[in-house]
């Protein structure tokens, strides 16, 4: 069966992928935030997953305001980018995973997710960008993509998104294969992008979102998504994606690593790392 190694959260701001694509890695506006990735390396080097399962939210490539679903999976051997318009290069296409997404599929739509299904699907920054960021070498395994919406309200609510990860962690501990998979989480953490509150950002609650995500994920989902909007910004929502991947972590989740910095372009940049070991083998340890 699939063995989930553990999730990693991440932003995925555009600016990222033009600073990557100009080699600022060591700028000092820079540095902070990608010296970040070091540990998430040597982790993976490591951990070594065959399959990477990304949930994020798509931004106008793939899907746009007049038709949004609200979950979308990807079904896919492939999935390619496009120019967005952020004058960052476009990425390489990235491998897929179908045998995967198909039974994820299957087991989300048994356990009561009227998810879309993409056999063709294109992917945007807020993948793209945390593949460079967490495989600098482009060595990233296939994915299995899947988009939340957090841009057309009415959204998915905190605790419908960390059900949606268990039940994706459910359907990867029945997969018959015997691969590593890692969950990947993308977005925020708190920031808006335009009106009054354009620049808001608020390091008390993303930091008790980053605590509470491994200690009790359970009591983020107290929080309506007109109080995470007021709490994280607007666009603060896509920590939906970060819920979504600790839902994923069916076992006992510890923290491995954490980076927070302010800003990146407008933006609390933030990059955690948890791993995930089987509730059986936590017992043994004991
Ligand atoms: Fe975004």
């Amino acid at each position: 069966m699939a063995r989930i190694i553990g999730g990693i959260g991440t932003t995925h701001v555009p600016a990222i992928g033009k600073a990557i694509a100009d080699g600022k890695q060591n700028d000092p506006y820079w540095k902070p935030f990608f010296s970040g990735f070091d540990a998430v390396h040597k982790w993976l080097a490591r951990e070594q997953p065959d399959v990477a399962v990304v949930f994020s939210n798509d931004h106008g490539l793939n899907f746009f305001l007049d038709k949004l679903p609200t979950f979308a999976v990807g079904a896919a051997n492939e999935y390619r980018n496009e120019d967005e318009g952020w004058g960052i290069p476009v990425s390489k296409t990235a491998q897929g995973n179908a045998d995967l997404s198909w039974h994820m599929i299957n087991g989300l739509v048994e356990d009561g997710f009227d998810i879309t299904m993409c056999q063709e699907m294109l992917v945007d920054h807020a993948i793209t960008i945390p593949l460079q960021l967490i495989w600098p070498n482009g060595d990233w395994p296939p994915i299995v993509p899947i988009s939340i919406n957090t841009v057309q309200h009415p959204l998915p609510s905190m605790a419908r998104c960390l059900e949606l990860g268990r039940s994706v962690g459910r359907a990867l501990a029945s997969y018959p294969r015997d691969i590593k998979v890692l969950v990947i989480g993308t977005g925020g953490l708190s920031h808006q992008l335009d009106g009054e509150r354009a620049g808001f950002i608020n390091k008390e609650f993303d930091t008790h979102c980053m605590d509470q995500l491994t200690a009790d994920p359970e009591a983020l989902t107290r929080y309506s998504i007109p109080q995470v909007v007021e709490l994280a910004g607007a666009q603060g929502v896509e920590f939906l994606n970060w819920m979504a991947m600790r839902g994923a972590l069916t076992g006992t989740a510890s923290e491995v690593h954490r980076n927070y910095h302010i800003p990146i372009s407008n933006t609390a940049a933030a990059t955690l790392v948890l791993e995930n070991r089987p509730r059986a083998e936590k017992r043994k340890a004991a």
